[in-house]
């Protein structure tokens, strides 16, 4: 069975939960889709006023970050039967930003996988390599790496459910986009780590996106290739050029 298209926004730290109900008013119709599930992954403060916006419409809320403890003494943190309560479907874990900035690890990534899909969330995983890393040779390695440790005891039926992001991070945020070939080999490098992970079958059901400088001119392409399911898009989901990459056929 082919695989639906996901076109997700992650907003970052961007928009007041003023300005985020204006940018859904803006965007409601451009961003209409019979082929793919849209997200917008939203500051946490952000996420009540946009499940509002967005009601009625084909749009998916997603948070930006979680943790992984239930409930308790974890000052500053949001859990994911907050986010599911609030009317959250999709939560990206394992940003480069997240693990660079904030140090987040695979190990604690790993928990918070495990987490989001046992509260009913779907992870939106994120990896990806280092310019030093793709010049060194290593990028399918330390790739492999992260998706084994951030998928450890995640059954193959949970995998099946999940999104991977494939975000080289030389290509985030400096407009500098990966080559389509170079962003269809490692999505495919990266279902292929699934399938000896686990088997064929759940290698073809994950969805796995692409994410990196995506823009309303190079969506199509990328997204044509046979192992690219759509995109987690920074910049340009804040502006109407994402409607046009929603529809980018
Ligand atoms: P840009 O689209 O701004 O490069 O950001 C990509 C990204 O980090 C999405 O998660």
């Amino acid at each position: 069975m082919a695989r639906r298209k996901i076109i997700a926004g992650n907003w970052k730290m961007n928009m007041t939960p003023s300005e985020a109900v204006k940018l859904c008013a803006e965007l409601k119709d451009l961003v209409k889709s019979d082929d793919a599930d849209v997200v917008y992954c939203v500051p946490a403060i952000d996420i009540v006023p946009v499940v509002e916006a967005v009601k009625g419409t084909n749009v998916e809320v997603g948070a930006e970050n979680m943790y992984f403890e239930e409930k308790g003494a974890y000052t500053g943190e949001i859990s994911a039967a907050m986010l599911k309560d609030a009317g959250v479907k999709y939560v990206i874990i394992g940003h480069s930003e997240r693990r660079d900035y904030f140090k987040e690890e695979d190990a604690l990534l790993n928990k918070k996988v495990k987490k989001a899909i046992e509260a009913g969330l779907t992870p939106i995983l994120c990896c990806g390599e280092s310019l030093e890393q793709r010049e060194m040779g290593v990028t399918m390695d330390w790739i492999r790496l992260q998706i084994k440790s951030d998928l450890v005891d995640v059954t193959a039926d949970q995998v099946k459910e999940l999104v991977i992001a494939y975000e080289p991070i030389w290509a985030i945020g400096t407009g500098k986009t990966a080559t389509t070939e170079q962003a269809q080999e490692v999505c495919k490098g990266i279902r292929d780590c699934i399938a000896e992970m686990y088997d064929d079958a759940t290698a073809a059901a994950v969805r796995i996106q692409y994410g990196g400088s995506v823009n309303a001119r190079n969506a199509a392409e990328l997204f044509a290739q046979p192992d690219i399911d759509g995109g987690l898009v920074g910049g340009a989901s804040l502006k109407a050029d994402f409607g046009k990459i929603v529809n980018y056929k």
